[in-house]
């Protein structure tokens, strides 16, 4: 069984503010770093850091050898990432006091992707391989229907939800990893038991993982619910906390784990991952996860 991630990576200019900068507000910034990033490229980094042999795909500039460079170092399979006119994508980031952030997305290369594209790399994929996908780049409804068609196991993470997604044909996924705004914004609900209950209810079939950031996280499906609590600890930068999660939850299903120690494993993921600046660089490798679960 092989995992495909179809998906974003992007050069992440992390600004750190006092607050968030409100509408008609101009404010200093403290200092400007730049990191690697990109839900797609997270979530790959996250997996390969969890164990899992992972191919990223999807489409970056001219700009973008630096991409490949970390796929390299981190052991992501870069064979399907290609290179096109233009920039990569970019991501200017706030980060605040408290280390809450804001994410303004530029596409570029992300949003370049065709039909073409999709269907050759489709081609060395087959029925029971995992597909993982987030909302940053082009060609969801076609990536989801022929994946679909072949058989693919499709785990969806739909950030950042947006009118995109409504050409998706959802009841096509089989894992939902989303936090509660997106589960609030699919179902219209905001109670977190009833968002679940309402995907459930809508795709009965499916897996459901939904963060609720500092009060942790739920998983359930047609035979089981599981909560975890969070891993208490000082956050320096959220970025990048639910592409941990996502990553190690998937690492955990992958591993034949059962649900309750994958949402503790990738919770101690999180909280490690908040305790560090940046996106890439901040997700911890499984070793130091289980370590510190041993720790606890
Ligand atoms: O989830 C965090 C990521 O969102 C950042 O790395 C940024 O690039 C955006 O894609």
């Amino acid at each position: 069984m092989k995992v495909l991630n179809i998906g974003s990576m992007n050069l992440d200019l992390v600004y750190s503010v006092d607050h968030i900068v409100q509408p008609g507000e101009t404010e200093a910034s403290f200092a400007l770093d730049t990191f690697l990033g990109g839900k797609g490229l997270n979530q790959s980094m996250a997996l390969a850091k969890a164990g899992v042999e992972v191919y990223q795909g999807g489409m970056i500039g001219e700009d973008g050898q630096v991409f490949l460079d970390a796929c390299a170092e981190y052991g992501v399979k870069a064979d399907y990432i290609r290179t096109v006119a233009g920039k990569s994508g970019h991501a200017v980031i706030q980060r605040d006091k408290n280390a809450q952030n804001c994410i303004l997305l530029y596409g570029g290369a992300n949003q370049q992707l065709t039909e073409a594209y999709v269907d050759s790399v489709l081609a060395d994929f087959a029925a029971g391989d995992i597909l993982l996908l987030q909302n940053e780049v082009n060609q969801m409804p076609y990536i989801v229907e022929k994946a679909y068609e072949k058989g693919m196991q499709i785990a969806l993470n739909p950030s950042p939800f947006n009118e995109k997604l409504d050409a998706v044909e959802m009841k096509k996924i089989s894992i939902f990893l989303l936090n509660e705004v997106e589960g609030g914004q699919i179902t219209g609900l905001s109670d977190p038991d009833e968002i679940i209950a309402e995907m459930l209810r809508r795709f009965p079939e499916a897996r459901i993982v939904l963060t609720l950031g500092k009060d942790g996280a739920v998983y359930a499906d047609a035979q089981q619910k599981h909560f975890q609590p969070v891993f208490k600890v000082q956050a320096v930068d959220t970025t990048a906390a639910g592409d941990t999660f996502t990553g190690y939850f998937l690492a955990g299903l992958l591993d034949g784990m059962e649900v309750p120690e994958i949402l503790k494993m990738s919770a101690k993921a999180s909280s490690i991952a908040v305790t560090r600046e940046g996106a890439v660089p901040s997700i911890p490798y499984r070793k130091e996860v289980e370590q510190a679960l041993a720790d606890v």
